[in-house]
């Protein structure tokens, strides 16, 4: 990423529609795994097949983004950015190319790693194959699962952290990041 001796400018429009549905559906998916494996929550199962049908969906337009992302350069950042922002925003997010494409994938492994056979049906229409070459073997759904958890605690963390980012650039340096990502004028 290169500094602007200008005001900022904005992503493209498709990695900003991109950018707020995967962000909508995560934060739901993260919602929905939390919910439906609490024992307390009544009709929890329900809420599988919504999981697993919102979460292949985004390690499609995940595989969509990443790839309209390296064919297009971000804009180049504010003047004044320093390094070590350069480089934290970076690792931020490269982490969450790594997390939306890796958690939709081991949660496929888990459920096609799964004793209990239950099919995965995307939006009760679209039938889903189990992950090819993943044995039916508990062991290895349990360390699918804690890997899954664990993804979901890491995803959470890196949310949390974005979010202040973004918060301190518009309430702190009002530096007009958030207009890159189509929030407010560019
Ligand atoms: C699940 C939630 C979210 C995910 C997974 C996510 C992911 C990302 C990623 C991967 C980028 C880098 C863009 C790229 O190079 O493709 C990005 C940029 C950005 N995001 Fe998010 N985001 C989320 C939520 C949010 C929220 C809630 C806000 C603001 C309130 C926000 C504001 C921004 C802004 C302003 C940028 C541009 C930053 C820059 O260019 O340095 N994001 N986001
Ligand atoms: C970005 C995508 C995804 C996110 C952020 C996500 C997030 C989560 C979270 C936070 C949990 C609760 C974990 C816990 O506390 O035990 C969970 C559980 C679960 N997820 Fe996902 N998930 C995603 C994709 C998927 C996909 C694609 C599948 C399957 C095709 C899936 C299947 C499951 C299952 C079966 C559980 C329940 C595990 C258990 O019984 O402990 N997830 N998910």
């Amino acid at each position: 990423m290169t500094r602007a001796s200008t005001q900022t400018v904005r992503y493209t429009r498709v990695a900003i529609t991109l950018h707020w549905l995967i962000a909508l559906m995560i934060i739901g998916l993260l919602a929905f795994g939390v919910l439906m494996t609490n024992e307390a929550i009544p009709n929890r199962f329900a809420l599988y097949q919504w999981h697993k049908s919102f979460g292949i969906t985004v390690l499609f337009l995940s595989f969509v983004r990443l790839f309209w992302r390296l064919g297009h350069k971000p804009p180049p950042l504010p003047d004044g950015t320093k390094g070590w922002e350069i480089a934290a925003s970076k690792l931020t997010h490269i982490g969450f190319y790594v997390l939306m494409i890796g958690m939709p994938l081991i949660g496929w492994a888990m459920v096609s790693a799964s004793k209990l056979p239950i099919p995965t049906v995307l939006f009760y229409t679209i039938p889903w194959p189990n992950m090819p070459g993943i044995p039916r073997d508990e062991g290895l759904e349990d360390l699918l699962k804690l890997f899954h958890e664990i993804g979901g605690k890491l995803m959470i963390a890196l949310i949390l952290l974005h979010f202040a980012a973004a918060m301190k650039h518009h309430f702190i340096a009002k530096d007009g990041l958030l207009s890159r990502m189509g929030i407010g004028r560019s």
